[in-house]
């Protein structure tokens, strides 16, 4: 049988993501009352981190414990990953110590070529190209407020990065429709977000405009890792891509504010709205932890229910 991975969103099945969610709010609640829940005693995770992280380093690592297992966590400075070891020997390796891996890297064709050779399942913890896990923590964290986001209005303000790239493929899988506005130059590339087809986004050139009926309103930095070479160009460009009171105005009334942190308030959103009644930027975090539990516990075990 072939080995389960999450190398971007769309390696999960709608149905799928249900089951996650489903098993999200079981964890989610154990969690809150205390309650143990060792389903991967004698299990191991091995984290590979090649750019910084606080929120996924923590919420997979922590999240490994409570289930009952070990993480080990490994960097590009002081393994022997940044030293030129071929990815595919390094995946060999790795994954006949442990029952699952998570890796940040640069570019997808990485953990693309780590998973090929993986025994075990790969949880894409960010590439260059997607974010999924963010996004499973985003759209639970949306249920949680707001119900369904089947037939919803997002509105994705800033740089086509990773993380919009995975909002736009979660809108095809869920049914959903994304607005999108970035400054000229950093359109969407709808091959590069691994869209199948164009009919659950619409670009617009005005920010305002992409806010107008939004039930969430959402973005992330302007220089994402491994981009720093183009901060001051890219400062320029976006200086109108920040979203504020006016734009949460344009949007629905109840619409929602996330952004999957760490945030630069002033540069891609303002104080006012960071801080504000609409934001739920710390619920979603923490739902890094409890999405991340039940991936761990169903890519490591299969369906419980
Ligand atoms: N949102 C997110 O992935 O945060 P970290 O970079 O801190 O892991
Ligand atoms: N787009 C950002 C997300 C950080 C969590 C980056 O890739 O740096």
């Amino acid at each position: 049988m072939s080995v389960r991975h999450l190398l971007q969103l769309r390696d999960i099945t709608q149905e799928e993501i249900a089951h996650l969610f489903k098993r999200s709010v079981v964890i989610k609640d154990r969690f809150k009352r205390y309650e143990r829940y060792h389903p991967l005693a004698d299990r191991t995770l091995v984290m590979i981190f090649e750019k910084a992280s606080t929120r996924t380093r923590l919420s997979f690592e922590a999240g490994m414990q409570q289930l009952g297992g070990l993480a080990i966590y490994l960097n590009t400075r002081d393994s022997q990953l940044g030293r030129g070891e071929p990815v595919e020997d390094a995946a060999q390796v790795i994954s006949r110590m442990c029952d699952v891996v998570m890796i940040r890297t640069f570019e997808q064709d990485i953990i693309e070529r780590f998973a090929q050779q993986s025994r075990v399942p790969v949880i894409n913890g960010l590439t260059n190209e997607y974010h999924p896990c963010q996004i499973l923590a985003d759209i639970f964290t949306f249920i949680e407020h707001r119900g369904s986001i089947r037939g919803r209005t997002v509105a994705w303000i800033g740089d086509s990065n990773n993380v919009c790239n995975t909002w736009l493929q979660a809108a095809e899988i869920l049914d959903f429709k994304v607005h999108v506005s970035t400054p000229p130059g950093y359109e969407v590339e709808p091959e590069r977000a691994g869209l199948v087809g164009t009919d659950h986004f619409e670009q617009f050139a005005d920010p305002h405009d992409a806010c107008q009926g939004a039930d969430l309103v959402t973005t992330d930095v302007w220089t994402s890792m491994g981009f720093e070479a183009e901060n001051e160009e890219r400062r320029k460009a976006f200086e109108n891509w920040c979203v504020d009171a006016p734009m949460m105005q344009r949007a629905k009334r109840d619409a929602l504010f996330m952004h999957c942190l760490p945030a630069h308030r002033g540069e891609e959103v303002a104080a006012e709205v960071m801080d504000g009644p609409q934001s739920v930027v710390w619920d979603e975090a923490e739902n890094r932890l409890h999405v991340q539990k039940a991936l761990l516990e169903y890519l490591v075990l299969g369906r419980i229910d």
